[in-house]
């Protein structure tokens, strides 16, 4: 049996897989998040631990965990856990969608060999810019600063004593040379920082260390187990769902919302909001889109609402065209195509018809809009995007993938009952640093079924998405 851990921004989900890779059993903790300002999102590294021991401890008494050969680890990606030189953590760790470093971000941009070097935009939420946010607000936090670690690298480092890295998750730091799959000393220097802060770096297929026996023994592990190095959320999901050749990708409706696209080479487009990070299996890359509010915009609108998110989406019938209300889902800024981290949510073009079920029909579609825009971004960069499935807690809700399918032009596969996300593709990871084996491991899930795009509906969606792009333009700026 394999352990996936997979750090979510919402939960903390541990995973067991038996040696066919069908799942055995799950269990997850809840997570919640603190913005103590407008556009920061902050938690406590002790939360994840203590997550963490829910977590397993459920596991542990669902199943008998001695089987299990080895471990890997999955999570929410950019947050900078500061650590001192004793690994006590300095202060809560900033997120990845936390935008507070805009002007760091913007900065640090300036400087080509960050684009040259990473491939991408320096954008707010990731990892570089917060320390230079940091630098400049808490100079006391920065000075004692001698480990900057990922969030699951932090559990990490609880699980086995380790600090390391690897390639999916450093890619989202502005600190990696993508193309090399190294730390680069030049950008590290930019930010005053050295290799010396830095965890050291596998490929999310090895080995990085081992499980602590004391952790073995409370959770009725063997000893010794390894620890593999596992990936970002999203290139481990990429692995759960087998996302792993050029054509393949997925889109996931989770807190954030991902358009991911797996390359044959490293192909970066840095001019452009797309993302290129580099894969958890060692020479491969990938290309995603990222917009900052997918479910987390459902989970606004159902928490003002008074209801939950379920209870929003279930009267809502087949697919209808577009209404007239638009929804803007930039709660906290956004990622792609914009970079864009002054921009705020809107609902527009509101009139007496607009009840309940058509302003969460204006968010679906507004998510599903922004979805279109990160397509939009990945073609243009030429990636080819054939086929897609869909995960994340969203993808349960038809009405939603249907959307999507429709401004996308392209059927969305739903994987049999069952989780293939991040949790599943750790403990995949888990299998191959003990098997030794790679890719071959990493195949497509069973679909179940698979949601067509309504060529009746895609004038109207086109046309509905040109308008809410209208509407970006127009309330652009009302927030700087
Ligand atoms: C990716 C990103 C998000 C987080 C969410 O760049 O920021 O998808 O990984 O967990």
């Amino acid at each position: 049996m394999y352990l996936g851990l997979d750090l979510g921004t919402s939960g903390l989900k541990a995973l067991l897989i038996d040696d066919t890779q069908a799942v055995v059993a799950e269990a997850t903790a809840a997570l919640s998040v603190s913005r103590p300002h407008s556009g920061w999102s902050e938690q406590l590294p002790c939360d994840w631990l203590k997550a963490t021991e829910e977590a397993m401890a459920a596991l542990a008494a669902q199943t008998d965990l001695s089987a299990v050969k080895a471990i890997g680890l999955s999570g929410q990606m950019h947050g900078a856990t500061l650590l001192d030189a004793a690994h006590e953590v300095l202060r809560p760790c900033i997120l990845w969608n936390d935008t507070r470093a805009a002007a760091e971000a913007a900065a640090m941009d300036a400087d080509p060999a960050f684009r040259n070097l990473t491939g991408n935009i320096v954008f707010p939420g990731f990892t570089a810019p917060k320390l230079a946010w940091v630098k400049a607000h808490e100079p006391e936090v920065f000075a004692k600063t001698a480990l900057v670690l990922l969030p699951k690298d932090y559990l990490r480092l609880w699980l086995t004593g380790q600090a390391v890295a690897e390639m999916s998750d450093a890619a989202g730091t502005s600190w990696l040379d993508s193309g090399a799959r190294d730390w680069s000393d030049s950008l590290l220097a930019a930010t005053d920082l050295s290799r010396d802060h830095m965890p050291r770096l596998v490929e999310g297929s090895q080995v990085s260390g081992t499980l602590r026996d004391s952790l073995a023994e409370a959770w009725g592990l063997p000893k010794g187990i390894p620890v593999a190095g596992g990936g970002g959320d999203n290139a481990a999901s990429g692995i759960g769902m087998g996302v792993v050749q050029a054509g393949d990708g997925f889109v996931s409706l989770g807190t954030s919302g991902v358009l991911f696209a797996a390359c044959d080479a490293y192909a970066p487009d840095p001019a452009t909001a797309v993302h290129t990070f580099c894969h958890a299996l060692p020479e491969t890359w990938h290309q995603m889109g990222v917009i900052l509010s997918a479910t987390d915009s459902l989970n606004w609108f159902a928490q003002a609402c008074g209801t939950d998110a379920a209870t929003l989406t279930s009267g809502l019938g087949p697919v209808q065209a577009p209404g007239r209300t638009v929804f803007l889902p930039y709660l906290g800024g956004e990622r792609t195509p914009h970079n864009d981290a002054a921009i705020r949510g809107a609902f527009a073009r509101i009139d007496h018809s607009a009840d309940r079920d058509a302003m969460t029909r204006a968010v679906l579609e507004g998510v599903a809009f922004a979805v279109r825009d990160c397509f939009d971004a990945l073609t243009a960069t030429g990636t080819k995007l054939e086929r897609l499935t869909a995960v994340g807690g969203g993808a349960r809700s038809e009405y939603w993938v249907q959307t999507i399918a429709t401004l996308l032009g392209l059927p969305i596969d739903l994987p049999v009952a069952g989780d293939f996300g991040g949790a599943f593709g750790a403990a995949r990871l888990g299998m191959m640093a003990e098997t030794g084996q790679g890719a071959s491991l990493a195949t497509r899930p069973p679909i179940a079924r698979s949601i067509d795009p309504l060529p009746d509906l895609a004038d109207a969606f086109d046309e509905a998405h040109g308008t809410y792009r209208a509407t970006y333009t127009a309330l652009k700026g009302l927030d700087t």
